[in-house]
This record gives C-alpha cells, structure tokens and sequence, in this order.
C-alpha cells in the first residue's frame, strides 16, 4: 500500500488534482494496487482563515507518514504579496531539500508545438533545474521603502556542494535513461562569482561522465537554440532561477503550460509531484483548467513507485486524449476539466495496463 498526501491549493489547483487523484486511483484499482490519499488544506483559504500556512511540523509528517506529495498550484489575488504560497511551497521544497526539479518537455502530437516542421522526435527533453538555491532562497533586503531611492536587494545563492548534487543527478539521469547528451547552461559570462563556481564543478564532473556528451551554453544562446533546433537537446541542467524561465519555453514549446509536469526531487526521499502552472485565478471554478499538468504528474508519481506500466498507462491515454481531440479549450478542444477526466479514465478501464 502506497500513501499520497494531497494539497490541492488554489484556483485551478483543486479542479485538476481532483482528476489526477480519479485517474490514479483507476490505474491503481486496473493494475490491483492499493492506493490510499490524505488531502490537506494548506492554502489561501486556510490562510485567510486562521493564518496557518504550513505547519511547522508538516514536512516530518509527511516524510514519515507518506510515501508521495501531490500538489496543485497556489496563488489567491487575496494574497497580494503570496506569503502563504512562498511558506508553503518553498516550505517544502526547502524543508525537504528537494533540489531536484525534473520537467519534461515532450512533444505528445506535432499539431500542439507552435514550431513549424517538428515531430514528435524533435521535442523530447528534461529539465532539471537547481531547486533549493539561487535567488529564490530569500535573503535580501528593501531600504528606503517606497523612497525615490528606493533599494532592493536579492542574494543569489550558489554552492559547489547545491551545483554538484544537481549537476550529478543530471550526468546520472542521462546515464540511467540511455541518453548520451547533457547541456549545462549559466551566465557566468555576465555573473563570474555565482555561475563562475558552476563552472568549474561541471568542468570537474564531465571528466567523470566521459561516456554522456556534456557541453555548456549561455542562457541566452540556449533559449534561442531551443528555439532554432530543440532536436540537439536531451538533458539540461540549470541554476533555479534559469531553469524556472527555460522550463516555461520548453512547456509552451510542447503545447503550453496546462501540459507540463513536474517532480520535486531527492533521490531516496519522499517527492513532491505538480503541474508547473500556476492557479491561473481567472480560470478557477470554471471547469476550464486542462488537467493533463497534473494528471502527467501523477505519472511521474507511479514511475518513481517502479510501477511503469501504470506510468505508459497514463501517458498513452493522455496521447490518445489529445490526439482524439478530448481536450479543453487551451488545447483547442471543447470539453471541460471534469469531462477530459472522465475520458482518461473511461479509457484506462477500456484499455488495461499494457505489456510489460
Ligand atoms: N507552483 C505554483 O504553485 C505556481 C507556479 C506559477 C505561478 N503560481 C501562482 O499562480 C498565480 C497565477 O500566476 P500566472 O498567471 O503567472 O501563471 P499561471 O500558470 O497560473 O497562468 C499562466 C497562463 O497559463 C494559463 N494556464 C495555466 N494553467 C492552465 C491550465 N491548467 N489549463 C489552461 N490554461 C492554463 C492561464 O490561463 C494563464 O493564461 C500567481 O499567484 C502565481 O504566483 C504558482
């Protein structure tokens, strides 16, 4: 039996963990699996509500009490300045140092990439982006508040000890998935200190991976490239900050935001799996949202359980879904959040698990 502790969130996140949890319990039920899920409220509401934001003692209940989080998205215009969102997401993925951020950008039908002449072989890498360090971490302070000469100040935060663990992670990602070409991309150009330090570990550890083809590219010339030929890409590693931008480029280059997974990530630990949307308030309520974020997040999930099949299971449904036309509109189709949840499930019953 498998624990999966759930925190929906805000906006759409509610809509489309509500059919992430439907599509793995059918695939838990098809493949004789026990499933068992724990929902938590942490989120706007609760925060406006009595002020809580993540319990203090959340993240050591969660290690040893579940064994996967899944979570949807936070952010409510009610919460101007996203404290409850940055306490409880970055709560976690700090309080569990989960400094792996895995999105893949796979392009699951030709019609969804905005790039003209690719096929599905062109578009098919991951990103693993630095997650517990950068300018993200919150160290930094404002002076002269609201004065003409108003200060801001954002520490970015590197180590050799935070770039090597991802950077390893990526070499043996590459290795464990047969993949043979891994880009590390910086600005050290332009940040010599920081992106400096990122440099001489990758220089050191590409020695010890001799068998994957490592370079490196400047941010800038990478987003282009992507562009220009994503076909050259199978791995990239990037520092938080880079790697949170690029993975927006690599989800609208495979159909856009409602589409992309993500995994929170440290091998050997418990992992926090999500869309990488936001809670797209303008959408929430509306039966709009598409799903498919989330639902791929749960395959993700599964697949680090060791249950592959049940991980194509969900991906081939997903497939036929948008190949069928079974969407909602941001993928130009006409059905709503629930529907395309009923379809995916509908079809996992229809289609059984595939061979091993
Ligand atoms: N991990 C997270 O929880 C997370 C990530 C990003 C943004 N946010 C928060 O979400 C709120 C809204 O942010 P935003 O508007 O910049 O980003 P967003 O991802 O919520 O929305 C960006 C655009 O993508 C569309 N979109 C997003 N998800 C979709 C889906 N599942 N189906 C269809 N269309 C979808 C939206 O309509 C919008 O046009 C903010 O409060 C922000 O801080 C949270």
């Amino acid at each position: 039996m498998r624990r999966v502790a759930v925190i929906p969130g805000d906006g759409i996140g509610p809509e489309v963990i509500a059919v992430a949890v439907r599509v793995l319990q059918t695939v838990g039920e098809i493949a004789g699996r026990r499933l068992e899920f724990v929902e938590f409220d942490w989120s706007a509401d609760r925060y406006l509500r009595d002020g809580t934001t993540l319990p203090a003692d959340a993240p050591a209940q969660l290690v040893q009490e579940f064994d996967a989080i899944l979570f949807g998205a936070l952010g409510d215009p009610r919460v101007p300045d996203n404290r409850h969102a940055a306490e409880i997401l970055l709560g976690l993925r700090f309080g569990l140092d989960l400094y792996v951020n895995l999105r893949p950008c796979q392009l699951l039908d030709a019609r969804l990439t905005p790039l003209r002449g690719r096929s599905e072989q062109d578009l098919n890498f991951v990103i693993l982006r630095e997650n517990t360090e950068g300018p993200y971490v919150g160290l930094g302070g404002v002076f002269r508040r609201a004065m003409p000469e108003e200060l801001g100040l954002e520490v970015d935060i590197n180590t050799a000890r935070g770039a090597e663990r991802i950077l390893r992670y990526g070499f043996d990602y590459a290795r464990r998935n047969g993949l043979k070409r891994l880009c590390m991309t910086d600005k050290s150009n332009a940040m010599p200190h920081g992106h400096g330090l990122w440099q001489r570990v990758f220089q050191r550890l590409r020695t010890e991976y001799a068998d994957i083809e490592a370079r490196h590219l400047y941010v800038d010339t990478l987003a282009a490239e992507l562009v220009r030929d994503p076909g050259q890409f199978q791995v990239i590693v990037a520092p938080n900050l880079l790697g949170d931008i690029l993975s927006d480029l690599g989800a609208q280059l495979v159909g856009g935001l409602g589409l992309a997974p993500s995994a929170n990530l440290h091998p050997g630990r418990i992992g926090l799996y999500e869309p990488v949307h936001g809670s797209a308030p303008s959408l929430a309520g509306r039966n709009l949202a598409n799903p498919m974020g989330a639902v791929l997040s749960s395959a993700l999930l599964v697949e680090d359980f060791g249950w592959r099949r049940e991980a194509r299971a969900i991906r081939a449904v997903v497939q036929a879904a948008i190949r069928t036309g079974q969407t909602t509109p941001d993928l130009g189709g006409s059905q709503g959040t629930q529907q395309v949840g009923d379809w995916l499930c509908n079809e996992l019953i229809r289609r059984g698990l595939p061979e091993d």
